[in-house]
């Protein structure tokens, strides 16, 4: 297993936002947590890179527990987070916000990671805020493997794109996959992650109500339709 999230309670302020929250990614998984918006898909992201750490309950990588280490170290153990906001830096090129990205010893240098993106190639010299969202999504992606993952967080990798364009970031899941990234991918957007996933969890209020196969899940349509504003 290479994450293991045990029963943590993470708080914004007062507001008590995650509550006994467990789920587990195995090593080479796809897992999809689905939710609505404000279940608390983001800032189950952010307990697992410390950004907003638990206040209770423990976080295991690889058998350690990580909950109390600062983000900077969680992303050197090799997980990185794909922001909901992409945080693509607008006045540097593409290049330069691959460049900042960039660590020594990491298994996919610039080359190859460019090689999964051609698209992006072509706008290498483009600036950050001039990227059509497909495109920062996908750089957004490129920056995260620059640092040679094992886990991987996408949160909301489809959100705000045309349908072609989440076609093209579904293909890069599925190469990752291929490759053997374990990853944990937050979605909204449930027929896109229901085709990558191998298991699926559903939180509603900052707890797991559902956890299954994809297939479980679309023949429970009480789960869809009370959790996910989807007809069943
Ligand atoms: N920085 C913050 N300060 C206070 N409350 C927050 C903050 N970020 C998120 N929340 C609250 O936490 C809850 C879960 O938010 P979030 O994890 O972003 O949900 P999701 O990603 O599923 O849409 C929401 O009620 C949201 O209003
Ligand atoms: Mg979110």
């Amino acid at each position: 297993m290479i994450l293991e999230v045990r029963a943590i309670d993470t708080y914004h302020g007062l507001g008590h936002i995650l509550r006994g929250l467990s789920l587990r990614v195995e090593e080479g998984e796809v897992v999809t947590l689905l939710g609505r918006n404000g279940a608390g898909k983001t800032t189950t992201l952010r307990s697992i890179t410390g950004l907003t750490p638990p206040r209770r309950g423990e976080i295991h990588y690889r058998g350690h527990d990580i909950v109390g280490l600062l983000p900077h170290r969680i992303a050197r153990l090799g997980i990185a987070l794909v922001p909901e906001t992409r945080g693509v830096f607008s006045y540097l090129t593409a290049r330069e916000n691959l460049e900042i990205a960039r660590r020594r010893g990491s298994r996919w240098p610039l080359g190859s990671v460019l090689e999964r993106f051609p698209k992006l190639r072509e706008v290498l010299d483009r600036k950050g805020r001039f990227l059509s969202g497909g495109e920062q999504q996908m750089l957004a992606i490129a920056r995260a493997l620059l640092t040679g993952p094992e886990l991987l967080l996408l949160d909301e990798p489809s959100q705000g794109l045309a349908p072609m364009v989440v076609e093209a970031v579904m293909k890069t899941v599925l190469e990752l996959k291929r490759e053997r990234v374990s990853m944990l991918l937050v979605e909204q957007n449930a027929e896109m992650a229901l085709r990558l996933a191998d298991r699926v969890y559903v939180i509603d209020h900052g707890a797991i109500v559902f956890e299954g196969t994809p297939s479980a899940l679309r023949a429970d349509p009480q789960i869809t339709t009370a959790y996910l504003g989807v007809g069943g």
